[in-house]
């Protein structure tokens, strides 16, 4: 009796042993430490996404006008059309001109909602190909040239530079599902994607610049980010500069290995679950969030989103755009609502990016007279100081930890070890048979 009862205590026991140990390597085997050894390392500069605010090319415009013979009067009033269309986002939908001629024109041009972003984009002129260095837009420290290429994000087509994401992150990839073409004048310098500082060096920065337009609008982000559409510097016809302070969070290098998504609560880039991007970021993350809201509520989605996917939704119309958005405007952009008119944000819930920056600015700067300095218009950005602390996401509990620790824990009570189960099983199995079959062991 003794026995029997010692018996199945130590089994309950190590089972609510052996169950927290699962439990600790499902929930909590990774955790996020604070690092203070800050003289070697390497630190990303914060990236930068510059959106002109005059969007089409007019020498690309007026050889398409040719080309599908449509002149004065439509030309101008679909030039104000397409030139607002693309400069359209959540906060401005309502600027977008109706005139009588358009549903006529984009009838004969045969352009349905679905292509509006494709002809946005076949009317822009990609600034960072243009041959010429003066005008061209690119990213310099004064020695080595910084990747800038053309994105698409909710406010456009924008430019992009000093980025850790992929090339699937830019407005080619986005609308044809095409990797944006070989820049030879990028590769024609010593460049680098990312610029990174030292805690020794003094006045780290970099500026992009080349935007022969009226205005630009900014914004200051983490390098393993995208720009957030409502975390702007605002229209100016000056440049702006940046003075940031940035705080990394690293991860281990085995913890892409060695954690699961669900137990690291976190994702790298190239591990997007999303329907329409190709890339995971957390900002990527909640643009589908208000994608899918926008869906809900007006039944369409805006121009602005990648759509190359198996079952596209359908692309508002430019009517919908003005009469559905704008009242719905703050809802899209927080995805809450105060007054809560609507239901909770509906279920939707984004991880955090593993590797990422949390930048921290001073009020940016407008430059004055860049446009005379540097001939264009352009932003800059200046780090000198750097930071005393870093995050790092560990793997504290590994599967080898979880192995260990039941081994353990049904040695502590059972006394079980891996030769006594070989014993076990060949005790009820070979030597059973053999006694049966009679022999005598
Ligand atoms: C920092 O960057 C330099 C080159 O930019 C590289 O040689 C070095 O290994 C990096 N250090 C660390 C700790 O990553
Ligand atoms: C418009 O596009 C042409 C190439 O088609 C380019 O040479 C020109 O510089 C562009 N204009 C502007 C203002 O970007
Ligand atoms: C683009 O949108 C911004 C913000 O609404 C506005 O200030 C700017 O004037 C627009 N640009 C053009 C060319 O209409
Ligand atoms: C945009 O340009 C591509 C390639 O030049 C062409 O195939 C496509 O039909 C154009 N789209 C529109 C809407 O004009
Ligand atoms: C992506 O994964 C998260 C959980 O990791 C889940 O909540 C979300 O619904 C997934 N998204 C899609 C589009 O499947």
């Amino acid at each position: 009796m003794l026995w029997l009862i010692l018996l199945v205590v130590s089994v309950y026991f190590c089972i609510i042993s052996c169950l927290s140990s699962v439990d600790r390597f499902k929930h909590k085997s990774t955790h996020i430490g604070l690092e203070r050894n800050y003289y070697h390392w390497n630190t990303s500069l914060p990236s930068i996404t510059v959106c002109p605010m005059q969007r089409l090319n007019e020498s690309l415009f007026s050889k398409y006008c040719r080309q599908h013979g449509i002149r004065e009067k439509f030309k101008i009033e679909l030039w104000n059309f397409l030139e607002n269309l693309a400069n359209s986002t959540y906060f401005n939908f309502d600027r977008i001109p109706v005139y009588d001629s358009i549903d006529s024109t984009l009838d004969q041009l045969n352009i349905h909602p679905e292509q509006y972003m494709e002809l946005i984009y076949n009317l822009t002129f990609d600034g960072t190909y243009e041959p010429i260095e003066r005008q061209r837009i690119h990213c310099t420290d004064g020695q080595i040239h910084i990747g800038v290429r053309q994105v698409l994000t909710e406010y456009g087509i924008c430019y992009l530079s000093n980025s850790y994401l992929s090339e699937e992150y830019s407005s080619r990839y986005f609308i044809f599902g095409l990797y944006p073409e070989y820049n030879k004048y990028l590769h024609a310098n010593r460049f680098v994607q990312v610029k990174i500082g030292t805690f020794f060096e003094k006045d780290v920065g970099f500026t992009i610049m080349g935007f022969d337009t009226e205005a630009i609008d900014t914004y200051m982000h983490s390098p393993f980010e995208v720009m957030k559409v409502d975390n702007n510097f605002g229209y100016t016809v000056e440049g702006t500069s940046y003075e940031p302070e940035s705080e990394e969070i690293t991860a281990d290098a085995n913890l892409e290995k060695e954690a699961s998504i669900s137990q690291r609560k976190c994702r790298f880039y190239h591990e997007s679950n999303l329907t329409h991007f190709p890339i995971y970021t957390r900002n990527i993350c909640q643009q589908e969030c208000r994608l899918n809201l926008a869906y809900k509520i007006c039944r369409c989605i805006p121009h602005f989103y990648p759509n190359n996917i198996r079952n596209p939704k359908p692309v508002c119309n430019y009517r919908v755009l003005k009469s559905c958005f704008p009242k719905h405007a703050s809802f899209f952009l927080k995805l809450y609502e105060e007054d809560s008119k609507h239901e909770e944000p509906a279920a939707c819930y984004c991880e955090q990016n593993c590797r990422d920056a949390v930048i921290k600015t001073k009020q940016p700067q407008a430059m004055r007279g860049t446009r005379q300095l540097l001939g264009s218009l352009g932003s800059s950005l200046l780090v000198n100081s750097w930071p005393r602390n870093r995050l790092k996401r560990q793997v504290i509990f590994s599967f080898t930890d979880l192995l260990v620790s039941i081994g353990g824990t049904a040695g502590l009570y059972l006394g079980f070890s891996v030769l006594g189960l070989v014993e076990f099983i060949y005790f009820f199995t070979l030597r059973l048979v053999w006694h049966m079959i009679g022999y005598k062991i």
